[in-house]
């Protein structure tokens, strides 16, 4: 067989895996479905949960690769041939992110055509936003660039370059960030969504807080879809699995979190919390240009943060992609170029729709749900936690935890935390997405019956 190459070092192996964890994930996605679920409660329940299930997770998808040296497809059939079937359902997850991770990818790409050709100011305007999404051609233009642009990289094999460039351009959108965000808490009426940011409301807490914060780690952190599995199976053996997880999961959560930190407080400061709260996936459309406008050298700071974040996508639109394109070579035994455009054809039938149901096909609904918010519900709220579920059976109980234990230990290594993920994977986690699962079907039944939600 083949040699796997390996990560040059822990380093090289942290920067890669937080290179595919870190993207729209926790720029776009978290600060929404923390402003829409009740700010702090949102906030508190994902920490809780990414230092249990998160830590845990991760951990076991790390070692589960490196133990088998395999990616997720192969991996499970070969720790056990039962379980064959795991590997292909988390292969499915990439699959239906892509497409619509590149229609929200393209809106990044617009953003930063409007702040580079100096038309920054009018995209503070309210209606900017809805009307851009409304049209057809133009939304489904720049996801045709965003998906060509990550096709071609991925096609020639120039994922190394870009990875370079996105190097230097991460730690410069983080410290960006945190300028953005200093600037938007001392806004006058800012300090209001400080508050709804960091201090938990218990009227807030409910089951669909917990089931939008778990699939939401899933997805910021590249869990239950056998990502860190193949990230798993090039690591080296001598470096240790333990800190590496605690590396990325402070990376990427700090990401999320000051990205949190400047559009939540920013609604309160330019937008209206009434309505602005809710918005859903075009919140940081809306609200961040409006911040842009009133900031000193707000055009120029605007481009180079849609510049960034435009990169912090496409590292993990390539990753996301090559995980596909490396599956249908497996499966349907054809080379890369045949494989790329089985991808491009799949992205163009899930994504077209994905772009027109904001728009055009907005009355068009899945179970209540617009195009691209039925594809994020089926791959955050169903698919992952039923991958996250059977991973953690498999590991409590078939091949037993103790077997990754000794993986993560290997080379005399201590992991301090293995009581933790001992509870974690054989009953905490189980238990509670089972019951998270079971109510949000549930609602979704009730809701077809009845027309309101249970929840
Ligand atoms: N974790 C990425 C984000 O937060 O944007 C999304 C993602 C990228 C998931 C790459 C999976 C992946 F392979």
């Amino acid at each position: 067989m083949e040699k796997r190459s390996s990560f040059t070092g822990k380093i090289g192996f942290i920067m890669a895996a937080a290179g595919s964890a870190v993207g729209l994930g926790n720029i776009w996605r978290f600060p929404y479905l923390a402003a829409q679920y009740g700010g702090g409660m949102f906030l508190l329940v994902y920490l809780c949960l990414a230092v249990t299930f998160g830590f845990a997770l991760m951990a076991a998808e790390i070692a589960i690769g490196r133990k088998t040296g395999l990616s997720a497809i192969e991996a499970f059939g070969k720790l056990n041939k039962k379980w064959t079937f795991l590997g292909y359902i988390a292969a499915i997850v990439p699959a239906i992110i892509l497409p619509y991770y590149s229609v929200i990818g393209g809106w990044v790409a617009k953003y930063l055509w409007v702040f580079v050709s100096g038309s920054g100011n009018a995209a503070a305007n309210s209606e900017y936003f809805e009307t851009f999404i409304g049209a057809a051609q133009e939304p489904l233009a720049w996801f045709a660039l965003f998906i060509g642009a990550t096709a071609l990289i991925v096609l020639f094999g120039v994922e190394k370059g870009i990875e370079k460039v996105s190097k230097i351009m991460m730690p410069v959108l983080v410290v960006l960030s945190v300028g953005i965000a200093v600037y938007a808490v001392c806004m006058e009426g800012a300090m209001e969504g400080v508050k709804y940011y960091f201090v938990p409301n218990f009227e807030h807490f409910s089951v669909k807080t917990v089931l939008a914060a778990m699939g939401q780690l899933f997805y910021s952190m590249s869990l239950a879809m056998g990502i860190m599995i193949t990230y798993g199976s090039y690591m080296k053996k001598e470096n240790s699995i333990e800190s590496s997880v605690g590396h990325i999961e402070i990376f990427d959560t700090g990401i999320a979190f000051i990205a949190g930190l400047m559009i939540i407080p920013a609604i309160y400061a330019v937008g209206n919390p009434n309505t602005d709260l809710k918005t859903g996936p075009g919140l940081m459309f809306v609200i961040l240009p409006k911040l842009f406008a009133q900031m000193p050298g707000g055009q120029i700071i605007g481009a180079a943060f849609f510049l960034m974040v435009l990169f912090a996508a496409l590292t993990s639109s390539i990753s996301l992609m090559e995980t596909v394109v490396s599956v249908f070579m497996d499966k349907f035994r054809c080379g890369r170029k045949i494989a790329c455009v089985l991808v491009l054809v799949l992205c163009a039938i899930l994504g077209i729709p994905s772009s027109f149901g904001n728009g055009i096909w907005a009355s068009v609904t899945i179970i209540g749900l617009t195009f691209l918010d039925f594809f994020d519900f089926i791959s955050n709220s169903v698919l992952m936690p039923i991958v996250a579920f059977f991973t953690c059976i498999f590991v409590g109980y078939v091949i037993k935890p103790q077997s990754l234990v000794d993986e993560i230990e290997t080379g005399n290594m201590k992991f301090k935390k293995r009581g933790l993920f001992t509870i974690v994977i054989k009953y905490f986690a189980p238990i509670c997405i089972v019951a998270i699962l079971a109510s949000s079907v549930f609602d979704v039944i009730y809701k077809l019956i009845t027309g309101s939600s249970w929840l």
